[in-house]
Order: C-alpha cells, then sequence, then structure tokens
C-alpha cells in the first residue's frame, strides 16, 4: 500500500486539485491515498467555531486546541491524555526523540528508527514551553534514511524552513497528517501535546513570506515530498540531478534545446560538442557559479570536502 496522507482543513475543498494531473495518476495508481477532513466536521457548537482571541491581546483570532485535538485524536488513534503539571513532559520528549528500543510511549505511532544503529537525530525538538526549535545545521545536515512511521505536519511562517532535505526524508513515512492553520495561528500546545504524546511533530514554514493559511504550504510540501515517491514521476532520472537534490545543495546549470541558433541568440558551443566529459564541467562550472551568484548562502553551506580541484578553481 502506498503513503496514507491526511489534510485537516477548514477548506478542505481547496484540496480537490489533487484529483488532477500527476498526483491524481499516482492515487489511481495506489502510490498515494489522500484524504481531506474539514476541521468544522469536529466541532459541537452551532456556530462550528474552530477559533478563539488570543491570550495576551492581540490581533485576530487563533485556532483553539480543542477541536483540533478531538480531529488529531481521532485520525491518530490516540485516547485524550491530560498533561499533568508534575509529569515530567521535557523528559517524555526527550525519552521519545532519542531511545532507539522505543515502546515507552503511548502511541502506536511513534515513528521508531528501524534499529538504523544510528542516533535518531529528531530534526526539531520540543521545548517545555512548547515551542519546537532547529535543531544545528550540523545535525539536519546527516539525516539518517530512517523508516518514518506515522509523521504530523504543521505549516507555520514562523518555523524552521521546509527544505529538499526535509521532502525526501518525509517521502519515506508510511503516513503524514497534515494540519492547516487558518487565521493567525495555532495554540502552541496543538503541536506540543502530540510531540508528548510520542508523535513526530513537525512544523514548517515554505518561505520567508506570510500566507492567509497554511493549504497553499501544505500543497507545496506535498507535492515536492511526494513527487519523490518510487513510481510517482514518468521519468524517475529527471530527479536525481536537480537543484538541492544529494549531498549538497547547488542551484541547476541552465537548459537548453533545440535550435541551436534562434532569433540569433546561441546554444553554448560545449552543449554541442559531444564532448561529455567537457558539458558535465561546463554544467558543473555554471551550477557553482551561479549559485555562489544567486545564493551564496548555499556555497556557505557546502560541504568543502566534496569539492574538487576543478570546482574550488571555479
Ligand atoms: N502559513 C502562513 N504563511 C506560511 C508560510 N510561509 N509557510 C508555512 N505556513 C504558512
Amino acid at each position: 500500500v502506498g503513503m496514507q496522507i491526511d489534510i485537516v482543513s477548514v477548506f478542505p475543498e481547496y484540496f480537490d486539485v489533487l484529483n488532477l494531473s500527476l498526483f491524481g495518476k499516482a492515487q489511481s495508481k495506489g502510490l498515494v491515498s489522500v484524504h481531506a477532513h474539514n476541521l468544522r466536521d469536529w466541532t459541537h457548537d452551532v456556530h462550528h467555531s474552530v477559533d478563539d482571541t488570543p491570550v495576551g491581546g492581540g490581533a485576530g483570532m487563533v485556532m483553539k486546541p480543542e477541536v483540533w485535538a478531538e480531529c488529531l485524536d481521532d485520525l491518530l488513534g490516540l485516547e485524550p491524555q491530560a498533561i499533568t503539571a508534575d509529569s515530567d513532559t521535557a523528559t517524555a520528549i526527550e525519552t521519545n526523540t532519542t531511545d532507539e528500543s522505543g515502546e515507552t510511549d503511548t502511541a502506536d505511532n511513534t515513528g521508531d528508527a528501524d534499529e538504523t544503529g544510528e542516533t535518531d537525530t529528531a530534526t526539531q525538538n520540543s521545548t517545555l514551553d512548547g515551542t519546537l526549535t532547529d535543531t544545528p545545521s550540523e545535525a539536519r545536515r546527516q539525516t539518517p534514511a530512517r523508516n518514518l512511521e506515522t509523521v504530523l505536519i504543521f505549516p507555520n511562517p514562523s518555523a524552521p524552513l521546509f527544505t529538499q532535505r526535509d521532502a525526501t526524508e518525509l517521502s519515506h513515512a508510511k503516513r503524514l497528517v497534515f494540519g492547516c492553520g487558518r487565521y493567525e495561528g495555532y495554540d502552541a500546545r496543538i503541536p506540543a501535546y502530540y510531540q508528548a504524546q510520542g508523535v513526530d511533530v513537525r512544523e514548517y514554514s515554505i518561505g520567508d513570506y506570510v500566507l492567509n493559511g497554511g493549504e497553499v504550504a501544505v500543497s507545496v510540501m506535498l507535492e515536492a515530498i511526494t513527487r519523490l515517491l518510487p513510481g510517482f514521476m514518468g521519468n524517475p532520472e529527471s530527479i536525481v540531478e536537480e537543484s538541492y537534490t544529494g549531498s549538497e545543495a547547488l542551484l541547476e546549470h541552465r537548459q537548453y534545446t533545440r535550435p541551436a541558433v534562434w532569433r540569433g541568440m546561441e546554444v553554448p558551443d560545449v552543449l554541442l560538442s559531444g564532448d561529455h566529459g567537457k558539458v558535465d564541467r561546463f554544467r558543473r562550472d555554471e551550477a557553482l557559479a551561479r549559485t555562489d551568484a544567486i545564493r551564496p548562502d548555499l556555497i556557505e553551506q557546502l560541504d568543502c570536502a566534496l569539492l574538487s580541484k576543478a570546482d574550488r578553481k571555479t
């Protein structure tokens, strides 16, 4: 069976587009199965309200924890638990994210690392005040290929950036549950609670700009993740060489097709030479130069040990 994907939103119709195109095909092939749920189905009041004013004041509305919890408990098959003042949340969280032997938690879907023998470096950690914090980039760099079970994901503009590395890691999960926040966000206890229950919880921003809600961000993450599933793409090779893939993240070299001269503009000679070594070198130089010019932050993150002598000259 394929990857199971649940999306919770107050606008579930937004995800009707997933029945189209490549994603629709992947669903009929059984690679993925997607269900979009309406959060309001878990309300009990006549107004089906899902939000309330922020505690401490401020503009806008914040999504209430109770409705989210009823919904997520249902989807994750969890019983409601009270986090008591003396229950050591911090310890529970640490046990769940670093313990290989697992079996300590109440949830049946903790994504125990499948005896990879590696330290299960969770990419995000929860702190006692219920915020998820980014781990140092060093730890993120060496994310082991682990078989994730269920991962609960909340898009959030104030979270760590979602990268190709995260997409790759999450493409190995059995099940993804996305919670789309609306308005000014959601109560911070929601992700913290599920993390304390042993669930693998992530919060991600898709970029340094603010959207009206999580729906678009979830679509972006979903596309980045699912296109990596074996059999999803028509041509699997097209995902091997592209930007941000592999051990280094470089912008891709530019592409050309025929004609060799178009409106007086020429395709670079070397690409027509038929000399594969030269073509590779040209493309690699261009990738390095363009990345240096456009995204110097990516060059800084490069593992210098992976650069050849010729690379260094560029
Ligand atoms: N919700 C609103 N803006 C967002 C962003 N940039 N990334 C993820 N979720 C968001």
